[in-house]
């Protein structure tokens, strides 16, 4: 099977309008390659938690020849159904995920639950001897994190975390021009996420049939704080650190994600401050709705912010090089190249006589005899319509089930992402800089 990869359809020139002075532009529409199982054998996978992303999940699974699902688990009954149209076939269903790791026809599961549910389901796959895909953020807290990379490792499982655009074609691009050092040095990131509505703030619907009857809740909670049924924390358990990780887990970790795939930054960061606060959704919630964090990673300032009260349209990370901006937004990538050639700096000179600024910039001219390079294209690359990078995630989990080989967002890049967002909370909560502590593996403020 082949790793999705692209080729370059034709570049299209752009009006001069379209780029910025001084500089040509090119467009192209990047083309992922069809992916064909290695053996022809599909990879047979369950999947725990059949909500929102359970559901999206099993719906770009459909467009993935080399998987099929064949269980699928929730603890709210109505789901079951939800998952067979989301599949597109029958699927046998149950409460009990349990039941789904005692099947040997079960090559790997799917992990689609609320966070506080990710580690346990992890480890309990692990031991069954199944390869996992866990949807981000991959830990609900540091200690989640850690025994769940050692877990996968002891066992010498597959993991992939599921923070999906690390598979997508456009990550792959911005990181080969990254990687390509066009951008010079780079030392500061900026990426934000931005949304502007009730389902963006995660209040999302309460089924008419929510009930203790249609729900185990007391599943739900496992070893969250015990108290009555409450479909809102059932059903939008975003809102509570209980069972979520508010901005942090839900949007940082896919900026973060999306950083580490097109720098090759995998670690820790070593600091985060946050500031940030609740302001407009004030229901009862845990979590602010607008949040952002100043991470120092090694020789490079990242810094994330997440609104809940306004949508720029953003998703976008920038990466700000001393030869050159990347800008990866929505569907789209950027690379502008700065005119880095040396000129005559007039500005120094205003404080001078007008015989010392002729004699400035002869003296500079005799230094530098040849005509400057012309300045490199904007160039720019945009995703086909319909690309789904989950489907692409998914095949090369699927891919990586097959061949033993680690996929890149591996237990490690998905713990490192994990940790950015909880170091995040940490500082908010504690209004304090949150710094990591590698040698005790913890937070400290
Ligand atoms: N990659 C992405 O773009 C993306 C998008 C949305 C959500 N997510 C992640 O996916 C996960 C699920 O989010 P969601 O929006 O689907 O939540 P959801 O509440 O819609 O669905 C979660 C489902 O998990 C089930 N569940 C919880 N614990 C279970 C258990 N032990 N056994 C069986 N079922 C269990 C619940 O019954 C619920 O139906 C979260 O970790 C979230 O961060 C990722």
């Amino acid at each position: 099977m082949k790793l999705p990869s692209m080729t370059r359809r034709e570049f299209v020139r752009l009006g001069a309008g379209a780029v910025a002075a001084g500089a040509a532009a090119k467009a192209a529409l990047l083309e992922p390659v069809a992916m064909a199982a290695e053996t022809g054998r599909r990879i047979r996978f369950a999947i725990v938690g059949t909500g929102i992303r359970g559901c999206d999940l099993l719906r770009s699974a459909r467009q993935v020849p080399t998987g099929v699902c064949v269980g699928a688990a929730d603890l709210y009954e109505t789901r079951h159904q939800a998952a067979r149209e989301a599949w597109g076939g029958e699927i046998p269903t149950t409460r009990d995920y349990r039941t789904l790791l005692d099947r040997k026809d079960v090559d790997a599961i799917f992990v689609a639950t609320s966070d506080h549910h990710h580690r346990r389901v992890t480890l309990d796959a692990v031991a069954a001897g199944k390869d996992v895909y866990c949807e981000k953020p991959m830990s609900h807290n540091v200690a989640d994190g850690l025994a769940m990379v050692e877990a996968v490792q002891a066992g010498k499982r597959i993991f992939q975390a599921g923070s999906q655009r690390v598979s997508s074609i456009l990550y792959k691009k911005a990181a080969e021009i990254y990687a390509s050092g066009r951008l010079g040095e780079v030392h500061s990131i900026d990426a934000h996420l931005n949304r502007n509505s009730p389902g963006g703030a995660w209040v999302y619907p309460i089924p008419a049939d929510a009930s203790p009857e249609t729900v185990d809740w007391e599943a739900f909670l496992v070893d969250a704080p015990q108290r009555p049924f409450d479909p809102m924390r059932f059903f939008r358990w975003r809102k509570f650190a209980d069972y979520g990780s508010g901005l942090g887990g839900d949007l940082f970790v896919h900026l973060l994600s999306g950083m580490q795939a097109i720098t090759g930054v995998n670690t820790v960061t070593s600091r985060a401050y946050s500031s940030g606060g609740l302001y407009h959704f004030k229901d009862g919630r845990d979590f602010p709705d607008f949040l952002e964090t100043v991470y120092d990673y090694p020789g490079m300032q990242v810094h994330v912010h997440c609104n809940q009260n306004n949508n720029d349209g953003g998703d976008t990370i920038s990466i700000y090089g001393s030869a050159g901006t990347l800008v990866v937004a929505g569907n789209t990538l950027t690379f502008t190249p700065q005119d880095v050639t040396p000129h005559f700096e007039i500005y120094g000179w205003h404080g001078m006589t007008e015989a010392q600024t002729k004699q400035g910039q002869e003296e500079w001219k005799a230094a530098h005899p040849a005509s400057p390079a012309a300045l490199g294209e904007v160039e720019s690359f945009t995703l086909p319509q319909g690309y789904d990078d989950t489907a692409a995630h998914i095949a090369n989990f699927f891919r990586a089930v097959e061949t033993r080989e680690h996929v890149m967002e591996d237990e490690v890049f998905g713990h490192h992402a994990a940790l950015g967002c909880h170091l995040a909370n940490y500082s908010y909560f504690h209004r304090t800089v949150a710094t990591w502590d590698a040698a005790t593996n913890s937070i400290k403020g």
